[in-house]
């Protein structure tokens, strides 16, 4: 598979660390010096669906195809609004792609777009393209009340697309289920008249462990990094660019430090979109492309950790 264009889409308010120290007992100096992210995108009034499809429509326009040939559509998010229909249907719909079409939504947290393209190369049809997104609208399920965690996510979304190719493309993934260091609850189930209420529920919203998390992140982004790249057959030195999700800056610095790799050679826009999950991979190449920063030829690997716990990785020429 590769990759032919990219597209993204945000919100338009940009909340400032200062800004959080107005509400919440923080600091700009804190914030930064831990997390590298000085702003993050916060909806007003967009939705996980209307920036995945401002995403899409701008993949589209930069891939200059007929939309009529998308045969695939996969989106990984954890804060649609519904548990279905699905934002991979609901794009098919405000898209106005084809009903003849294999739509449906991934699940895993921050790795979701590293598993997404993982899942489509097995599935992507030949002569057909497919729509590959990251979309989140974290705002919904930030607990504004918890200065620890509420302060690294923002929203946003991105997008690519894709076709069917002969060139070099491997992914490796993993998991460690494990719902103490990160979660989401889903909705309280419905009173049951057949069945004794439930003793409790976890929280609707996001709740972390977050030293738990850099350690497993540092820990598997590593692991991933080396696996994908020994598939590949090349040496680390080899790659172009490292674009991985986009946590916390130490995180990526303490794996550039174990893997040897100049941090130059990772790609960074924590400073300004903060964390946005399954949307900062594409949203991160997105920007890297834009900006005229990757080149035919290529060797590019992209990296993703999160809850689950999940992991992924994805060595690709662009
Ligand atoms: N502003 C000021 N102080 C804060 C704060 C904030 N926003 N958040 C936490 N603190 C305080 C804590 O209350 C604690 O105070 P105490 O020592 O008086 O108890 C102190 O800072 C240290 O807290 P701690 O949680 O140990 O900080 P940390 O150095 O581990 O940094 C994270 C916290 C969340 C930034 C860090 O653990 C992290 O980035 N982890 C990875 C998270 C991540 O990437 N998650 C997404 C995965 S996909």
């Amino acid at each position: 598979m590769k990759i032919i264009s990219t597209g993204s889409a945000a919100p338009e308010l940009a909340v400032t660390n200062e800004m959080f120290s107005r509400v919440l007992d923080t600091s700009d100096e804190w914030i930064f010096t831990r997390t590298g992210i000085r702003s993050r995108r916060i909806s007003t009034g967009d939705t996980a669906l209307s920036m995945a499809a401002r995403a899409a429509e701008n993949a589209i326009a930069a891939a200059g195809i007929d939309r009529a040939e998308i045969g695939l559509v996969v989106c990984a998010s954890v804060t649609n609004e519904y548990l279905t229909p699905s934002l991979a249907c609901l794009l098919q719909r405000d898209l106005g792609l084809p009903e003849s079409i294999l739509a449906f939504d991934v699940n895993a947290a921050c790795s979701g777009f590293i598993y997404a393209l993982g899942i489509a190369q097995q599935l992507i049809p030949a002569g057909k393209y497919a729509l590959l997104l990251g979309s989140e609208h974290l705002s919904r399920v930030t607990d504004y009340s918890d200065r620890s965690t509420c302060v690294l996510f923002g929203d946003g979304s991105g997008a690519v697309i894709a076709e069917k190719s002969d060139a070099p493309f491997h992914f490796v993934s993993g998991a460690r289920g494990d719902s103490g260091v990160l979660y989401i609850g889903a909705s309280p189930p419905s009173p049951n008249p057949f069945a004794p209420p439930p003793e409790s529920s976890p929280s609707k919203l996001l709740h972390m462990d977050g030293q738990g998390v850099f350690r497993f992140a540092v820990e598997v982004m590593v692991k991933s990094v080396r696996e994908v790249a020994s598939r590949a057959g090349k040496a680390l030195g080899e790659i172009t660019h490292f674009v991985c999700h986009q946590a916390n800056s130490r995180i990526i610095e303490n794996a550039a430090t174990r893997l040897g790799v100049p941090l130059e050679r990772f790609f960074m826009n924590i400073e300004t979109r903060g964390n946005t999950s399954a949307a900062s991979v594409p949203i991160a190449l997105d920007e890297l492309n834009a900006t005229g920063g990757l080149r035919r030829g290529d060797s590019v690997i992209l990296a993703g950790f999160g809850g689950g716990l999940t992991y992924g990785a994805i060595y690709l020429e662009w």
